[in-house]
C-alpha cells in the first residue's frame, strides 16, 4: 500500500514525486510501458519508491497521473471502477497546441470536470499551475511554490492540501471542481509567458505566487 501512485515517468512525475518524498510519502511510480524508466527516476530520487508499469493494481489512496488530457482519458478508461474511493489528481493543462491560442476543452467546462464525468474516483484539480522544474527544486529563488487546488469533495481536496504542505509547498484551496476552469486558463496564461522569448527571465523556472497581505 503507498499512499500516492504517479503514473508517468517524465517533467511533472519527477517534480510531485519529489515533494511526496520530500514530505515523508511512499509513492508507487508506474511508468507507461517501460519499467526501466520508472526504476531510473526512483534511483534518481530516492526514499520509498515502488515502481511498476500502467495496468499494474492502482495501491495509493492518491492517484497522479503525470500525462497529457488523452492519456488521462485512456487511463480512466483503463482503469474503471479499480479507482471508486481513490483521490484523483488532474494536473493537466489542456492547451490546444495546434493553435497555441486557446484550451482544447470547451467553454463552460475543463478537462477536470470532463474527467470526472468519466470516473468513481473524487478528481480534484492541482498542480497545474507549477512548473516541473521549480517542483522538482521546491523553491523558485527561495519563495515557496503555491499550489492551487479545487475540488468538491471536502476530504479528497484536504488530502492533496496536505499532500503538498508535507512537500513544503504553499496548499491554496481555491473551490469547487468547476474553479479548474480559472486553473487552467491561469496555467496557459503562465505557460504562455515562459514560452515569450521578450520575456527571459521566466522560461520554464518561474512561479505564479499570491502575496498575501500582512
Ligand atoms: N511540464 C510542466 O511544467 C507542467 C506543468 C503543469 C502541468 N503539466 C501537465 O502535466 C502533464 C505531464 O506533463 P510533462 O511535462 O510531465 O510531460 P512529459 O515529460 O512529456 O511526460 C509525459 C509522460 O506521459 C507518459 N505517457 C505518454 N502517453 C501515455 C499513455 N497513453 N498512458 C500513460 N502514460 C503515457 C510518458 O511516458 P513515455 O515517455 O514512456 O511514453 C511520460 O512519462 C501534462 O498534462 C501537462 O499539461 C506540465
Amino acid at each position: 500500500m503507498s499512499d500516492i501512485t504517479i503514473i508517468g515517468t517524465g517533467n511533472m512525475a519527477r517534480g510531485i514525486a519529489a515533494r511526496a518524498i520530500a514530505g515523508g510519502r511512499s509513492v508507487q511510480l508506474l511508468a507507461h510501458e517501460d519499467k526501466a524508466k520508472a526504476d531510473a527516476l526512483a534511483a534518481e530520487l530516492g526514499g520509498d519508491i515502488s515502481t511498476g508499469v500502467l495496468g499494474d493494481r492502482i495501491t495509493g489512496s492518491i492517484v497522479i497521473p503525470a500525462v497529457y488530457l488523452d492519456a488521462s482519458k485512456a487511463i480512466l478508461v483503463r482503469y474503471g471502477s479499480a479507482l471508486g474511493g481513490k483521490v484523483y489528481v488532474d494536473i493537466t493543462n489542456p492547451v490546444d497546441f495546434s493553435t497555441f491560442d486557446g484550451l482544447a476543452v470547451p467553454e463552460g467546462t475543463s478537462a477536470a470536470e470532463e474527467l470526472q464525468k468519466m470516473t468513481p474516483a473524487d478528481v480534484v484539480k492541482a498542480f497545474n499551475t507549477t512548473f516541473a522544474g521549480p517542483l522538482a527544486q521546491g523553491e523558485v529563488a527561495g519563495v515557496q511554490l503555491d499550489v492551487l487546488i479545487a475540488g468538491d469533495d471536502e476530504q479528497a481536496v484536504q488530502a492533496v492540501a496536505e499532500l503538498a504542505a508535507d512537500g513544503g509547498l504553499k496548499a491554496i484551496v481555491v473551490g469547487p471542481l468547476r474553479r479548474a476552469r480559472q486553473l487552467e486558463q491561469a496555467g496557459f496564461l503562465s505557460i504562455l509567458i515562459q514560452a515569450n522569448e521578450d520575456l527571459p527571465e521566466f522560461q520554464w523556472n518561474s512561479a505564479l505566487k499570491l502575496v498575501p497581505a500582512a
